[in-house]
């Protein structure tokens, strides 16, 4: 099955200049050691400890990540400045407490917040799982009501049942 995860980074690796990036979902941290690689600085969010313990150890060469042990919900709390790239990869930490899961509400919520700070070439990218049917609804709701200021890309494998699937949001060009 094509690797959503490599899609997305390779769409991302195209981005010229991304200063400021935001990991959403921290989880092990592979997309934080990714953002890493390319922008100067890296906000990375996870509700759990120790999935921020286990992101530390794999990026514990990378010296320019901020972590953040809470709810992405208070985004704007933590970051007063504008945001070329962030991440969701929705869901629970993989291997750990599958009742700690990302929701209908606070994504929503977030992803608000997250586009009040959204640079005017700036980027989301959002895993979907469907099996979170209420949270899949609630973002193809949102993204589908999205004005005319931004491309809305969603990217689906169309012959396999209940597959992820890619939300790209771009503020569009002018
Ligand atoms: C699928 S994992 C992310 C995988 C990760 N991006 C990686 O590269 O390994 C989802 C993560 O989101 C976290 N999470 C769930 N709800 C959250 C919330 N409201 N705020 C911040 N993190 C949340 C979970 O604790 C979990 O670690």
């Amino acid at each position: 099955m094509i690797k959503l995860t490599h899609l997305y980074r390779k769409i991302l690796k195209d981005y010229q200049s991304i200063h400021i990036s935001v990991d959403m979902t921290c989880g092990k941290g592979n997309d934080t050691l990714f953002l890493s690689e390319i922008s100067k600085k890296v906000y990375s969010f996870d509700i759990q400890k120790n999935a921020i313990n286990k992101a530390k150890e794999l990026t514990k060469n990378k010296d320019n990540i901020i972590y953040i042990c809470d709810n992405h919900e208070h985004i704007l709390k933590y970051i007063q400045e504008k945001i070329d790239v962030a991440i969701y990869n929705l869901g629970y930490l993989p291997g750990g407490n599958k009742d700690i899961k990302t929701t209908a509400s606070t994504t929503i919520h977030s992803l608000k917040s997250l586009m009040t700070i959204l640079n005017d070439s700036g980027i989301i990218i959002i895993e979907v799982y469907p099996h979170n049917k209420e949270e899949s609804l609630a973002l193809d709701h949102y993204i589908t009501n999205l004005d005319h200021t931004f491309d809305v890309l969603k990217i689906d494998l169309y012959n396999k049942v209940n597959p992820p699937y890619l939300i790209v949001i771009k503020k569009a060009l002018k």
